[in-house]
């Protein structure tokens, strides 16, 4: 059924621009009302198939699981909230425990917080307080919140940043591997890893001494800044540079993670270990978590500045168990039907990428895949406009998705979509993108 927009939606969307200071909306017009098996329904009955996980948080489906729903209601009839970080309670830790089972056993301290950012803001205050060094290294295309300290490493769009320049802390950044679009004009693996060399020459050399730098934040995957998958040689590097200068290495997981891109860490891709993991958005089951994980060897967070009052929050706590495992218990399962559907995906989007002009680029790693358009594949210009025509010209049709980077869109459905759905799927995706490149002049 072709979508509808009835005036109910449009007074929703109206009452909605008057009231709310802001968001980060595009035009959508979808407003969420319900989630049934693989499908959202908006408040007009409309029904979607959701690739975008409602940005990268329904890894196990729409509306979680049933499992993870009868821990919410079961929790919630107890009690919903047990200030975790100043009376014990055992939910949470329940938790924390089996979360660490996931880790390399060199892993044992968690801190539970509400979201990613604070996630980072956490690694970000240890890793200072650890070595005491000032400067933090991140990358640029990076996303590691919008709260300041996670702001101080982001910089994926420069108006994330704008007024607040002077609140940030100090930073390094060198350019990420963005292979199709070099920054050298190079192209992998004849470059050599200039990338690499780069950041060894300056802004490690010129900008800081490297020994002043505590740790460096790196997405094994961007994700914000365009659904970038570097050569493993990079990330291993990353592991190079922090190990030669005694700085600790972070790997936020907060989109590429729990399972995303086929490991329950994105990092264990590149056969990396990192010494502090990020962790949010999927790992709540549809509620607010952020999860910080430190080797044990870094010793404990110091008490009273890492805290907040509903970190651990119990229904929340539950939820991520109960969506915990389900993945332990379905972990084979899982594996093979994201590998299965992941190169499916990719296949049919190689295909596209050779038909439409308009497709520039197709990359990913497990579920988490990013189409880069442009308006001619010699010239690489970003075809921003055309991207999000694709984009509404697919939810017309039934199908959910989001941007990211300058003129990408992240293919990231569920990773428990059924294989009918997720062709169903990519044929509207396909449709939308075939009709937007017709229409080229
Ligand atoms: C890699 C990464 N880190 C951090 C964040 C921030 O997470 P949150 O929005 O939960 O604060 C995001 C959110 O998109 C992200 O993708």
């Amino acid at each position: 059924m072709p979508v509808k927009i009835t005036k109910r939606i449009r007074d929703v969307i109206k009452r909605d621009k008057k009231r709310m200071a802001t968001t980060t909306r595009g035009e959508t017009l979808f407003v969420a009302d319900r989630g049934e098996g693989d499908y959202v329904y908006d408040i007009a009955n409309n029904k979607f198939l959701d690739f975008s996980s409602f940005i990268s948080v329904y890894n196990l489906g729409v509306n979680a699981n049933n499992e993870v729903r009868s821990a919410i209601i079961s929790q919630t009839s107890k009690l919903t909230h047990g200030a975790f970080n100043d009376f014990y309670s055992e939910v949470p830790l329940e938790f924390a425990e089996n979360l660490v089972t996931m880790f390399p056993k060199e892993f044992g301290r968690v801190f539970l917080s509400n979201s990613g950012t604070e996630a980072n803001e956490a690694a970000l205050k240890f890793s200072k307080m650890y070595n005491d060094r000032p400067y933090s290294f991140s990358f640029y295309g990076a996303f590691h919140g919008r709260t300041i300290g996670s702001l101080s490493i982001t910089a994926s769009k420069s108006r994330h940043r704008e007024h607040l320049g002077s609140m940030l802390g100090p930073t390094v950044r060198a350019p990420y591997a963005y292979c199709y679009r070099c920054p050298f004009k190079l192209e992998y693996p004849s470059c050599g890893m200039a990338c690499v060399d780069y950041i060894k020459k300056y802004p490690l050399t010129k900008e800081v001494n490297p020994k002043e730098v505590s740790a460096l934040f790196v997405e094994p995957i961007q994700g914000e800044g365009g659904y970038i998958v570097p050569p493993k040689e990079f990330i291993k590097e990353m592991r190079n540079i922090a190990d030669e200068h005694g700085m600790l290495l972070v790997s936020d997981e907060i989109q590429a993670g729990y399972m995303r891109a086929g490991k329950f860490l994105a990092m264990d891709n590149f056969d990396v270990k990192a010494d502090i993991y990020t962790m949010a958005k999927g790992i709540g089951g549809g509620l607010p978590l952020g999860v910080t994980v430190t080797k044990t060897s870094l010793g404990d967070l110091p008490p009273g500045i890492f805290s907040g009052t509903m970190g651990g929050n119990l229904v929340v706590a539950a939820a991520a168990n109960a969506s915990l495992n389900y993945i332990k218990r379905h972990q084979s399962e899982l594996k093979s039907g994201i590998s299965r559907k992941g190169k499916y995906m990719m296949k049919r989007l190689e295909h596209m990428r050779d038909r439409y002009e308009i497709v520039g680029d197709v990359r990913g790693m497990g579920m988490m895949i990013g189409i880069e358009f442009v308006k001619d594949k010699k010239t690489k210009e970003p075809a921003v406009k055309e991207r999000d025509m694709v984009i509404e010209n697919a939810f017309y049709d039934n199908l959910l998705l989001l941007p990211c980077g300058v003129s990408v869109i992240r293919v990231i459905p569920p990773l428990t979509m059924s294989d009918e759905h997720i062709e169903e799927g990519m044929n509207i995706l396909e449709a939308a993108i075939k009709k937007v490149n017709s229409m080229r002049k």
